[in-house]
């Protein structure tokens, strides 16, 4: 067991672009577990889209590490009755190569656990459990984290309580070259409807086609994106799946049939756009997934039944959710898309390079092996 570790740390106030030179580097004591803690050793990150937001509004202090990142990691040291010496779970992280867990603890960034998730987790959070060693052996750390984290449970519900899909169903997928969308775009494909995605430029759009095996691709960064909809949807949408808001939510929304569906579940423009914004919180989730007043009345007079939700509180159901997408990869039918990242020393220039361009599935960043 080595004596100190590496975590990256907030340098300076993020002001301008994001880059490489924001993060320092620290060494610090590993620390001793105290009774109800366990030590793990990060294997990999999710870094989140809402990174450089957090850093920018104070989220993460200058001197600070952003403690909100998804990981893979596996138990060194355990006294905490819940983890076990091995055990490969799934955590809240810093930008660190260890970190220490406790079942008592509650999820930053959310609202407390219900009596069914902390009896399925064994811990007083949604985002600390163990995986099951099934799946461990089954499934690479990058798999664990994407299609059977919380990227593949969003789709997976997001789906399920919008749905059922019909095979005449026409559905529109924002987002579509990254992790949510990926997932939400091949599992709408899978139930048998028409499946147009958007992505940023045409490379993009050919790789969305090529390697998800959907119709159709939508360039978002088109002068006319109403009549591009027009034209791929002669008939109107009527699924839309948004993870991004702005211009590709306000013109699926036109085309948005009576009786249609829509399922919000970010606002990935926003996040990526030149300044992300920093100011209050919106009132609502709804609010905050872009569903604004005006947005609801249109919903009203269509009838549509309009889904927003963070996946957490559908978590009461994550194992059957990975039992059924593993189903999926395992017999083909279901392909991950990750953005993976090799080597701690990668994790500054990977941040800041997500805000650039060319991103595919969801950032990760591989520390360690099993
Ligand atoms: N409700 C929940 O529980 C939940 C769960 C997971 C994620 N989320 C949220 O969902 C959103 C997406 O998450 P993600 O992990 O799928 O993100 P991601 O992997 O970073 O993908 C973002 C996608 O947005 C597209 N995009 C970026 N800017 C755009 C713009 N201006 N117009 C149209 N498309 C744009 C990108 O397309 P190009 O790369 O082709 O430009 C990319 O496909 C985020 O807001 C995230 O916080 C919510």
């Amino acid at each position: 067991m080595p004596k100190t570790f590496r975590q990256w740390v907030l340098a300076k106030p993020l002001e301008g672009p994001l880059q490489p030179d924001h993060f320092a580097l620290r060494e610090i004591s590993l620390p001793e577990p105290a009774a109800g803690q366990a030590l793990v050793r990060i294997l990999l990150a999710n870094i989140h889209s809402a990174t450089r937001k957090r850093m920018a509004a104070g989220g993460t202090k200058v001197g600070a590490t952003d403690q909100t990142n998804f990981a893979c990691a596996v138990v060194v040291k355990s006294r905490d009755p819940v983890f076990r010496e091995g055990d490969v779970i799934h955590c809240q992280a810093g930008w660190q190569e260890y970190q220490l867990v406790s079942s008592a603890e509650t999820a930053i960034g959310y609202p407390p656990v219900s009596e069914i998730v902390k009896a399925a987790n064994g811990t007083n959070s949604p985002l600390l459990y163990a995986f099951r060693p099934a799946l461990v052996k089954m499934w690479s750390p990058s798999i664990l984290m994407d299609v059977l984290g919380t990227s593949g449970l969003t789709a997976y519900f997001g789906l399920r309580e919008c749905g059922p899909l019909m095979p005449r169903d026409q559905v529109a997928v924002a987002g579509t070259s990254g992790s949510v969308g990926s997932i939400a775009a091949q599992l709408a494909k899978i139930a048998g409807s028409r499946v147009i995605g958007f992505a940023g430029g045409a490379d993009r759009c050919r790789w969305v086609v090529d390697t998800l095996g959907i119709d159709g691709c939508i360039d978002y960064t088109a002068d006319d994106l109403d009549a591009e909809l027009q034209s791929r949807f002669p008939q109107g949408i009527d699924f839309f799946s948004d993870g991004v808001g702005g211009r590709v939510g306000e013109a699926a929304l036109k085309r948005l049939n009576t009786n249609g569906r829509m399922f919000s579940y970010g606002s990935a423009a926003s996040l990526y756009g030149e300044s992300p914004a920093t100011g209050a919180p919106p009132p609502s989730i709804r609010r905050m997934m872009g569903i604004s007043e005006e947005v609801e009345e249109i919903l009203r007079r269509r009838n549509i039944k309009a889904e927003a939700w963070m996946v957490t509180d559908f978590f009461r159901e994550r194992l059957k959710a990975e039992d059924d997408l593993s189903r999926l990869m395992f017999a083909g039918r279901l392909k991950p898309v990750a953005n993976l990242v090799e080597g701690f020393e990668m994790l500054p220039e990977a941040i800041a390079g997500l805000y650039r361009a060319g991103r595919s599935g969801k950032l990760q960043v591989q520390f360690g092996t099993l």
